[in-house]
């Protein structure tokens, strides 16, 4: 986990409102301190009917209160929102999605909800049919129109045997959201020389995201496959970076270990048959795509149904068919104003320039922008750091020099945001209803 530079401890003010999911918020908390977050906890008083006062103020080391009146001299009720880096919301009631949507001040932490000028995220949790009532989808609209992210909750078990969509991401993947809307603001700071940017607010909202991550694979029989090392933690902080940024997330992941994004929807694959059905399914409404993903070039001509022998005899030689190259059929089948991108992990090699490969293969392809990064070394496949070169088809280089995998997927999705069309404008119909 990255520990915040010491010199300036991001300030997180941790709103907890009264659903059963606020001991979860304690795990939240405990990872934000830990890699050296400043941070404020504000429970409402429901939420101090599930977990107590001395738990927030002993672990987060501050002074904990729900209401405006207890040290009025401070005026914490302005104070609070004015000086965070970030309000985030775990777990977000529906009551409390219905007091801020409608501006409410009734309490310390809706107060500063209306004077935080910072990124605002909400992780609600709550039963199915809260979440899908059209006053929480309304209330949810509001918000996110206002700049606010509202992650979507995960699908899973709920408070009793029953379960369904409502149910709190895991706390670890809030917290590695959060760290990704601050290493946005971080990164614009040390670009501008000034403390944090609490200025930079999610620039993606209204927007749908498809991004493929991981590596395939393609068995030869049911346990041996042909594979990669692709861990998929690179699509999966492209996501989280999408995330922070307010877009709607799909990760079509092959074979990833890593626990799910907070907020996005994941679906599984394994092949790059199933991969390409996944991602030309999703690709029909998104504004972005995503091709993160280390698919196989080829499979198996043949999968045998059973394990293969040693006492079958001498193995055969592997007849290989060459897989569907998907970023040049989505290319062929672009809705309009959408964007395309790919990445290239490529190795070099004798007389094979990198940068001479991926440009060769931008052309090919017919992609918006390709990610070009060197795999091996330290970089890349299987480990925290990455290093780019972003080719455009207008002939655009950027060159990302090693940095964290969340930051550079900012420097990407800042690439992509100056491509965009606007939301609205584009021919790509996103609802904000129970869909996602
Ligand atoms: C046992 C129990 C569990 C609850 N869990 C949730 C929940 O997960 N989500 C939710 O929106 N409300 C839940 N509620 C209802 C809220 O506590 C109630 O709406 C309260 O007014 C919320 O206040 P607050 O939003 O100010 O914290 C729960 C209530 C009880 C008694």
């Amino acid at each position: 986990m990255p520990a915040a530079s010491p010199a300036r401890r991001p300030r997180v003010v941790l709103g907890v409102a009264g659903g059963i999911a606020a001991y979860k918020a304690v795990e939240v908390l405990r990872q934000l301190t830990e890699s050296g977050h400043d941070v404020r906890v504000v429970p409402t008083d429901s939420a101090l009917r599930f977990v107590g006062e001395p738990t927030w103020a002993a672990l987060s080391g501050h002074p904990v209160s729900t209401g405006v009146w207890a040290g009025a001299a401070e005026v914490a009720h302005v104070s609070l929102g004015r000086e965070a880096d970030l309000v985030l919301v775990v777990p977000a009631t529906a009551d409390l999605l219905a007091r801020a949507a409608t501006g409410r001040a009734d309490d310390l932490l809706t107060a500063t909800l209306l004077t935080a000028r910072c990124p605002v995220v909400f992780a609600p949790a709550m039963h199915t049919e809260m979440w899908e009532h059209p006053a929480t989808r309304a209330n949810v609209g509001t918000l996110r129109a206002r700049g606010c992210v509202v992650i979507d909750p995960a699908v899973g078990r709920l408070t009793g045997a029953d379960s369904g969509a409502g149910r709190l991401p895991a706390p670890a993947e809030i917290a590695a959201l959060a760290r990704a809307v601050l290493a946005r603001a971080g990164s614009a700071a040390n670009a501008n020389g000034t403390g944090l940017a609490a200025g930079l607010m999610p620039d993606l909202t209204g927007y749908r995201f498809v991004i493929s991550a991981g590596g395939t694979r393609e068995h030869l029989d049911p346990v041996r496959f042909l594979g990669n090392s692709s861990s998929g933690r690179q699509g999966y902080a492209l996501a989280r970076a999408a995330l922070s940024r307010g877009a709607r997330v799909v990760v079509v992941a092959a074979n990833v270990a890593l626990p799910e994004v907070a907020g996005a929807h994941t679906v599984r694959v394994v092949s790059a048959v199933q991969l390409r059905a996944a991602v030309h399914a999703e690709a029909a409404t998104a504004h972005v795509v995503i091709m993160a993903a280390a698919v196989a070039d080829f499979r198996p001509v043949t999968r045998a149904a059973h394990k293969i022998k040693k006492s079958d005899g001498d193995p055969e030689p592997v007849a290989l068919v060459r897989n569907p190259d998907i970023l040049a059929e989505l290319v062929a089948a672009r809705q309009p104003g959408q964007l395309l991108v790919g990445f290239a992990a490529e190795t070099g090699g004798p007389g094979a320039d990198l940068l001479d490969l991926g440009r060769e293969k931008l052309v090919r392809k017919g992609a918006d922008l390709l990610v070009v990064n060197q795999v091996g070394d330290g970089l890349g496949f299987e480990v925290e750091d990455n290093a780019a070169v972003v080719l455009g088809s207008d002939g655009t280089e950027t060159v990302i020099g090693r940095t964290s995998k969340d930051l550079l997927s900012h420097r990407v999705l800042d690439l992509v945001t100056a491509r965009l069309a606007p939301a609205d404008g584009s021919v790509i119909a996103v609802s904000d209803s129970t869909r996602r």
